[in-house]
């Protein structure tokens, strides 16, 4: 078996299917049936490769993140799943960034046209001054070109400056649907709400057009091949009235509340999330977890892994996944214990830090290196 290939005998027959290609369907086949059958609906996210590597941001540490060039390097190198994160234009279509802010991200600020939309928000209670998505038509976001986020790290990637536009989530659809036709299995995504409430505040909510157009690409079922997430709960529960497809809730650090919570005054912290009752609660509207790495092992002051704690066990207790985030190759974002050398951006033992993380029991990770994490998987496997 292959890296990325199904485990279950069952899934060659669906794809089989699935690369016929809507010419093989019946006259009375919608588009929404064709859809459902090219994304391999019927592939369960149980009979993903085990520990299951996702693509974050695509293959963001060898391209600027949430292009169709990382998208497809990550499905090229052998990604099991691929992240996108969305948010939304002023017209209410959902785009790949990973926040609103796009000052980062794109070359908006060499653009003197857009130069009085520069302005300054609070957003999930913090403070930022740049440019924001939801002030663009999608339209005048594609005037625009995205860039390599930390560019004093990964030098290398500026050479893709400017090389791919911002994608839509409607054409990774289409990506990933034509790239499952080419492959004879489905691609896996990865897909994440950011700042739901803030958005729905806005009269943005993304939850209904996420939903509408996993309906369009038949993404919305129970067996389809697409995790949604969010680290606000309430985007889940929502997620779950409208369709079936599996979903996990993020979780960042102990101390912090969901920004949901904060809003609806629910005082509830992670930390009351990642106990038994707090995972009980989860697993009745959700499949899986995303705990920050340090929930699964914590770091002591100098950055140094100590002993994992019991949030594998528990959360598997009440059936749920893990997809923990994020490794990272270079020094700089490795436990301590994994560091190599002086230079921060040089790459550590991350095949070390892989191991001792999948040695917890986790069922997947979100990963920048796709490739390392693969080879690490296999290790593991063998
Ligand atoms: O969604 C998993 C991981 O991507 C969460 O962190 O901030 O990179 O979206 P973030
Ligand atoms: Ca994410």
């Amino acid at each position: 078996m292959t890296q990325g290939e199904s485990r279950s005998p069952g899934r060659r027959t669906v794809l089989g299917a699935a690369v016929l290609g809507t010419a093989a369907l019946g006259a009375g086949s919608t588009a929404a049936q064709a859809n459902e059958r090219n994304s391999g609906h019927g592939s369960s996210y149980k009979d993903l490769p085990h520990p299951t590597v996702i693509g974050h941001r695509g293959a963001s540490g060898y391209r600027p993140e949430h292009t169709l060039g990382s998208y497809q390097l990550a499905l090229d190198l052998g990604a099991h799943v691929v992240e996108q994160d969305l948010v939304p234009t002023k017209d209410g279509h959902l785009v790949c960034r990973h926040e609103n802010d796009i000052t980062g991200t794109t070359d908006v600020a060499a653009h003197p046209e857009f130069a009085s939309r520069r302005t300054t928000k609070s957003i999930d209670g913090v403070t930022l001054t740049g440019w924001f998505t939801e002030d663009f038509t999608l339209a005048e976001l594609k005037t625009l070109r995205a860039k390599e986020r930390i560019p004093a790290n990964r030098q290398e990637n500026t050479l893709y400056d400017g090389r791919w536009a911002i994608p839509t989530f409607e054409e990774v659809l289409r990506w990933a649907e034509k790239e499952g036709h080419r492959r004879g299995r489905p691609v896996w995504l990865h897909v994440e709400t950011k700042h739901p409430t803030y958005f729905r505040g806005l009269g943005l909510g993304l939850e209904e057009r996420l939903a509408g157009l996993l309906r369009r690409y038949g993404r919305d079922r129970r067996n389809s091949p697409v995790f949604l997430q969010s680290f606000e709960p309430s985007s889940m529960q929502r997620m779950a009235e409208l369709v079936s497809s599996p979903r996990v809730v993020l979780l960042s650090a102990a101390g912090t509340r969901p920004w949901d919570f904060v809003e609806a005054g629910d005082p509830r912290t992670v930390a009351d999330l990642v106990k038994p009752e707090g995972l009980k609660w989860i697993a009745s509207y959700a499949q899986g977890i995303g705990p920050t790495l340090d929930l699964i092992i914590p770091k002591d002051a100098s950055g140094r892994l100590t002993t994992p704690t019991t949030l594998v066990r528990d959360a598997h207790a009440k059936g749920l996944i893990l997809h923990p985030y994020t490794i990272r190759n270079e020094n700089t974002f490795l436990p301590a214990d994994f560091r190599r050398g002086t230079d921060p951006n040089a790459y550590g033992d991350a095949f070390g830090a892989f191991k001792v993380y999948f040695e917890t029991g986790i069922d997947g990770i979100f990963t920048d290196n796709p490739d390392t994490g693969l080879l690490a998987a296999a290790d593991f496997r063998s």
